[in-house]
């Protein structure tokens, strides 16, 4: 259940301590709740994740493109945004402090109301006597609050900024068809900021205004969607999957393999099936066990406007239950259907068999943000007094730091072996180099951001040229040669070693 406990707070504060996110932001002037700064860590965090996404699409020859955040009005009129992108909101009585309904019933009462019609939002707020949290009444009424960012280009063009990135992803559709050769199947992606006024956006950076998101845009035609040669790839993958009936019926997801789910038709093709299995894989590459991964089926109110089938990606937290990180969709020809009509372009293909055709398109959404913090959330390790030492046990190849190198002391020639030995690692791994405080100190200090590996220098150092090399988490001390621990740190710090 969505619910707000000491344990997210504890996380966000040492978070902001630690130099991975501070906010809301400007926090000098009180800051605005849905901004957040990633600092030193953060931001280099965030950017191992996106190397990871990077690496995951472009393994199955997607490309990605860049495209201008702010696109004029008829863009989000055409793609349905202008009229259909809002949330539910509801008023204090006194019309001063306004909520979005389906979350504060959420937070409330642990219901999930996201595809309650305004109908079931008002009499769930009236059957479970739900008051503002300021204590104040609300109104007898389901307003609706437009997602929007409104922005003026020059001194008259109305525009927005984008409340995804995938609307912007299909602009270029014609240009794309020359590179591609006139030939489907093929996938874009785009790794970049969208934004969405949100009525009241607490959950620290898995709620904010303005976030990145990375989705992936595969073109392609119906027939293709039944024979997707990538499909054998992964049809051996079991998928923890939360059918509507499970979820109706009360039960949890049921593992099943990829090639079960196609046969058993819970899920309608290949081609979708196959997005869903890549897609899961990714977030096992973050580093995030199974257990705690399910894939939840939306319900049939609860699709998106532009959507014929969505599968979401849930993983569980610590700090806010479970949590939507990835949504795949089956966007049809609704998007490019609606580009055709409002641009007065052809946005169609041939077909192998000749006839031209608006294709379709599958849609891999997620964020970098989400997924940021739910690694962080299940990274977080505080130990009890007795061992004085809080870990984050992030993955190594995601951690910002991959070693950290310390000389014992600083004489007699070994904080210029430290130097030698940093100077040399930093040109393939990230790496800090210390020489304050007891070996103790500094050893906790980077178990505390997560770097998995240390590397200290000692007397023994300088007679027959090895180190110690320490792990993170179980603390366990080796002696390396110089000469080996760039190859060994290489294998390690890939998952191998
Ligand atoms: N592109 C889908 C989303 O932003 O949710």
């Amino acid at each position: 259940m969505a619910q707000k406990n000491s344990f997210s707070e504890t996380l966000t504060a040492y978070l902001k301590e630690k130099g991975f996110v501070y906010g809301p932001e400007p926090e000098i002037y009180g800051g605005i709740s849905g901004f957040y700064a990633y600092g030193p860590l953060g931001k280099r965090l965030k950017n191992n994740i996106e190397a990871v996404i990077r690496k995951h699409f472009n393994s199955q020859g997607f490309f990605e493109i860049e495209y201008p955040i702010i696109a004029p009005e008829i863009v989000w009129k055409a793609s349905g945004h202008l009229e259909g992108f809002n949330d539910p909101v509801i008023l204090t009585e006194d019309g001063k402090e306004s909520y979005r309904a389906d979350k504060l019933i959420e937070e409330m009462t642990g219901i999930q109301a996201d595809h309650f019609n305004d109908g079931e939002l008002l009499r769930a707020i009236n059957e479970k006597n739900i008051k503002a949290p300021t204590g104040k009444k609300l109104a007898q009424k389901i307003g609706r609050h437009s997602l929007m960012m409104k922005t003026t280009i020059g001194t008259n063009i109305g525009a927005y900024n984008r409340p995804e990135t995938a609307t912007t992803t299909y602009l270029p559709f014609k240009n794309y068809m020359n590179f591609f050769r006139d030939k489907l199947p093929f996938g874009v992606f785009q790794i970049g900021k969208a934004f969405r006024n949100e009525i009241s956006p607490r959950q620290h950076i898995l709620r904010s205004r303005e976030f990145t998101q990375a989705e992936s845009q595969t073109f392609l035609f119906p027939e293709m969607k039944k024979n997707w040669e990538k499909f054998d790839g992964l049809k051996e993958e079991i998928l923890p999957l939360w059918t509507e009936g499970l979820q109706k019926d009360g039960k949890g997801p049921e593992g099943m393999e990829l090639s079960d789910a196609i046969e058993k038709k819970v899920l309608k093709n290949k081609a979708y099936a196959w997005h869903l299995a890549f897609s899961y894989k990714m977030f096992l590459e973050f580093g995030i066990p199974r257990e705690k991964i399910r894939l939840r089926q939306h319900h049939g109110d609860e699709k998106a406007f532009y959507s014929d089938d969505t599968w979401d990606i849930e993983v569980s937290l610590r700090s806010f239950g479970w949590l939507e990180v990835c949504g795949i969709s089956d966007r049809t020809n609704y998007d490019l259907g609606q580009h055709a009509k409002f641009s007065g372009q052809k946005l169609t293909a041939r077909t192998p068999e000749g006839k031209e055709e608006i294709p379709h398109v599958i849609e891999i959404a997620f964020g970098v943000d989400r997924p940021l913090f739910a690694i962080l959330d299940m990274a977080y390790d505080e130990r009890q007094a007795d061992e004085q030492r809080t870990l984050l046990r992030l993955p190594a190849w995601i951690a910002p730091v991959h070693v950290g190198i310390y000389p014992l002391v600083k004489k007699d020639g070994l904080a210029q072996k430290g130097e030698e030995i940093y100077n040399n690692l930093m040109k393939k791994f990230l790496c800090i180099y210390d020489e304050s405080g007891s070996i103790g100190r500094r050893y906790s200090r980077q178990d505390a951001v997560g770097t998995p590996f240390g590397i200290t220098i000692d007397y023994d150092t300088m007679k027959d040229n090895t180190i110690t090399l320490r792990e993170r988490d179980t603390m366990k001390q080796e002696r390396v040669k110089i000469s080996e621990i760039g190859e060994i740190l290489e294998a390690r710090i890939n998952g191998q070693g």
